[in-house]
């Protein structure tokens, strides 16, 4: 599965770009338009009714837009029940006051968001899948959550290896050990995500304007080495752009400031698309 990752400042029109991409993809393979923002607006750029989260637009082409709470929620209870079976009830009643707060908070939105993309990644059920993410922040987070993550997990199996030696030294009979092969295969996932996300194509919108081209240069310098940018699109082009600009660029596409707002079926999705042909081949 290819993955194109699209991000950039507020309003830049990352949705529009990820949108126009999504159908020139979906002429050459099935594809799934994913978003991670909280404030979904797929629906709205393709002016689609129809409820669901997960729905086939056109022939090959999918949309979803995750409900962010109920995800949390499932993510936090599935650890609940890990947590249950696995440990004794004392412990178990020590963690679930927190288990319950962390069901609850935001702060862990783009972890569980990062959860479903992951998820994607592995069923790989699609031939390509395009990101529409949220801030800037969020895609900082994306890049380096595969590796804290597995550092996390390397940390937790040598731990609960540990714990099983001391248990068999002690001749304690206390059933098959069911934590320790979750843990590993939860490794193993990561590092497939880790791999395919290091292959993602990652697209930076921004616009000709100060603060974008300042959020910009910040991001990347994070970014670098972390991600592979492969384009830039320079969306919203009208009169004079500001001078300062040598990104040690990929391609770079410039998208004109249209008078009517480019939405799926638009006669400007046109030219838009055409500029993001470039990219493609
Ligand atoms: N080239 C353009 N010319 C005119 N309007 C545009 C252009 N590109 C996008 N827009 C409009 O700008 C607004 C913001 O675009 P979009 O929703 O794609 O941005 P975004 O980066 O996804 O925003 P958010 O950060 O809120 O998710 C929309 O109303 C969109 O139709
Ligand atoms: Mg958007």
């Amino acid at each position: 599965m290819k993955i194109y990752l699209v991000g950039g400042k507020g309003g830049v029109g990352k949705t529009t770009i990820a949108g126009f991409l999504s159908i020139l993809l979906s002429e050459r393979g099935d594809v799934l338009l994913l978003s991670t923002d909280l404030a979904h607006s797929l629906k709205d750029f393709f002016s689609i009714k129809k409820k669901g989260k997960r729905i086939k637009i056109r022939p090959s082409l999918w949309i979803f837009e995750p409900d962010i709470e109920k995800a949390l929620k499932n993510y936090i209870g599935d650890i609940d029940k890990k947590v249950r079976e696995n440990f004794s009830p004392t412990i178990y009643e020590d963690i679930k006051p927190f288990l319950k707060f962390s069901s609850q908070d935001p702060a862990n939105y783009d972890l569980v968001l990062f959860n479903i993309l992951s998820n994607e990644i592995i069923r790989e059920e699609h031939d390509f899948m395009v990101v529409d993410t949220a801030a800037t922040a969020q895609i900082l987070k994306f890049a380096t959550l595969p590796d804290r993550l597995l550092r996390w997990y390397d940390l937790l199996i040598k731990w609960r290896k540990k714990y099983v030696a001391m248990r068999e030294m002690a001749k304690l009979n206390v059933g098959e050990e069911k934590f320790l092969p979750i843990l590993l295969r939860k490794k193993e996932k990561m590092e497939k995500v880790k791999k395919e996300l290091a292959q993602a194509d990652f697209i930076w919108v921004l616009e000709p304007a100060r603060l974008a081209f300042d959020e910009t240069e910040k991001a990347l310098k994070n970014l670098k080495g972390k991600i592979k940018l492969s384009a830039l699109v320079m969306n919203k082009v009208s009169g004079k752009k500001p001078s300062v600009f040598d990104f040690p660029s990929p391609s770079l596409i410039e998208i004109p400031l249209f008078e009517s707002e480019p939405l799926a079926g638009s006669p400007e999705g046109e030219k838009i698309s055409a500029e993001l042909k470039k990219i493609l081949t």
